[in-house]
């Protein structure tokens, strides 16, 4: 408390050392700036003085500047003038390390071009938030919130909230992937489960096999904890499985995992053949390598029926682990994604959750879960197909039809990627953001900094208009760097 330390005598009057007192707190800086002193009744009372000992002392502070009433609200400090503060500048430049330097140098959302309203930008690969059915999920809210708040709200367990495990547990049984011996996590989205995963199991120097090019953030984290990629190229053919076979065996020694994302590859929108899966797990398996899947955008399959996941191959072994994500189809702000591997592996990891953040919010999992237990979900899911499905396919055509091209990819998903003939695509990002057109250039997916002459537009967010419009800009931007 505020005067407890305030000791009276008899030598002075009361009210000239409780200004002294309240004049020395000030000048500290320990009552800051427009705080509310307590009223003088409440100070005599504690101080266990006269009343008018408080207003005489408060008149005083007044009369110096030092306080000010504002009426029917009570007594504020005015320490502005009062206080000199010397100026103390860290300089935390020199305090940061080299992965605080890294994450900013690669932080693409402060080093590019920021979204405007006044643009059509081909940059985002975010879901639709127009299409949210918020209605189902004010419902999963509030049924959650009767029926379990003070667990909830209370801490949890790191692994995550146990009905939406075994709902999820349940999720990849359908995906065709034996569950025997394996268990979940529930993570901050794909991102933290990859993060963890780098955190508990490699060391800086380690090699990561992955494709090229790849996802941004993916490349960002692996970078960020000092590991060293091997990029397999992908292009109109798939991946490149002599590219593959040659990396792993210059590099064998080095390599700790390969990180694959099979299904709407983030850049390029590949969707995997099913005999590539096989050959790509058979040469892991025969080389030991671990494979990390990453399985965030499985759900948005257009034109045909479900391709299973690379996972499914291991069935009862332990050599894959599978980081889902429902980020590009449901709410990417709740945060949630989950880790599906051997048991150990998750024993593991869970300790490692524990310790960098407890968990994952048990309000934010629940209200998850039961959204997704009841039939709003597969209707949704229903809808969003139809309507991404609609703009894959103008986007795909609009792109044939306007820009000229090597190849464009893209089976699926909320972007396509753009091989162009020797055009950089940066000067044309440049060129066209004079037109309020911009896009993702593909140097930013590549791990040994080529890719300049790629590019990726993301659609889920712009109208058919948007779409048609922004991609005949580029095309005719292309044509004049021709
Ligand atoms: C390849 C890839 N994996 C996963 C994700 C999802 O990440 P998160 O679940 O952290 O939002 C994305 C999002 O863009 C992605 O491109």
């Amino acid at each position: 408390m505020l005067f407890s330390n305030l000791k009276l005598n008899d030598d002075e009057p009361v009210y000239i050392q409780i200004k002294t007192y309240i004049r020395d707190m000030i000048s500290k800086g320990l009552i800051p700036n427009n705080s509310k002193l307590p009223s003088t009744r409440e100070l005599s009372l504690f101080l266990n003085v006269s009343r008018n000992s408080i207003i005489a002392t408060y008149d005083e502070l007044k009369a110096e500047g030092l306080i000010y009433s504002v009426s029917g609200k009570g007594t504020f400090v005015n320490s502005e003038n009062f206080i000199s503060t010397t100026p103390w500048s860290i300089n935390w430049s020199n305090l940061e390390n080299d992965y605080s330097k890294s994450a900013n140098e690669l932080d693409i959302v402060k080093n590019e071009i920021p979204w405007s309203s006044d643009l059509i930008s081909f940059k985002s690969i975010s879901p639709d938030g127009e299409l949210f059915d918020i209605e189902e999920l004010k419902k999963s809210f509030l049924n959650r919130i009767s029926l379990e708040s003070h667990k909830l709200l209370n801490y949890g367990y790191a692994k995550g909230y146990k009905p939406l495990i075994d709902y999820l547990l349940n999720y990849m049984k359908e995906k065709g992937v034996d569950t025997t011996n394996k268990d979940i996590l529930i993570t901050n989205g794909f991102t933290e489960g990859f993060d963890m995963i780098l955190s508990s199991f490699t060391v800086p120097g380690d090699t990561i096999i992955c494709e090229n090019p790849t996802h941004n953030t993916s490349i960002k984290l692996m970078k960020t904890h000092g590991l060293k990629m091997q990029g397999v190229d992908i292009d109109e053919n798939g991946l490149n499985f002599n590219m593959l076979e040659s990396k792993i065996s210059a590099n064998r020694e080095k390599i700790k995992f390969a990180y694959i994302t099979p299904s709407y590859h983030n850049p390029t929108g590949t969707v995997m053949m099913p005999e590539d899966r096989y050959n790509f797990y058979k040469i892991m398996r025969k080389h030991n390598i671990a494979i990390i899947e990453d399985g965030f955008n499985e759900e948005l399959l257009y034109n045909s029926s479900h391709i299973f996941p690379i996972c499914s191959l291991d069935n009862k072994n332990n050599g894959v682990i599978y980081i889902g994500s429902f980020s590009k189809i449901l709410f990417p702000g709740l945060r949630i994604g989950w880790i599906f591997a051997d048991k150990h592996v998750i024993d593991k990891l869970e300790s490692v959750k524990r310790c960098r953040s407890i968990h994952t919010s048990f309000l934010d999992q629940a209200i998850l879960f039961d959204y997704l237990k009841n039939d709003a979900f597969e209707k949704y899911i229903k809808k969003i197909r139809k309507v991404y499905g609609d703009k894959f396919n103008l986007a795909y055509e609009c792109a044939k039809e306007h820009i000229l091209h090597e190849y464009i990819l893209g089976d699926g998903g909320l972007h396509l990627f753009i091989k162009l003939k020797n055009i950089d695509s940066r000067k044309l990002l440049n060129r066209c953001y004079k037109k309020k057109v911009i896009f993702m250039p593909g140097d930013l997916f590549s791990v040994d900094g080529k890719g300049h002459d790629t590019l990726r537009l993301g659609f889920s967010r712009l109208t058919h208009e948007e779409i048609e419009k922004g991609i005949k800009i580029i095309g005719e931007t292309v044509r004049e760097m021709d």
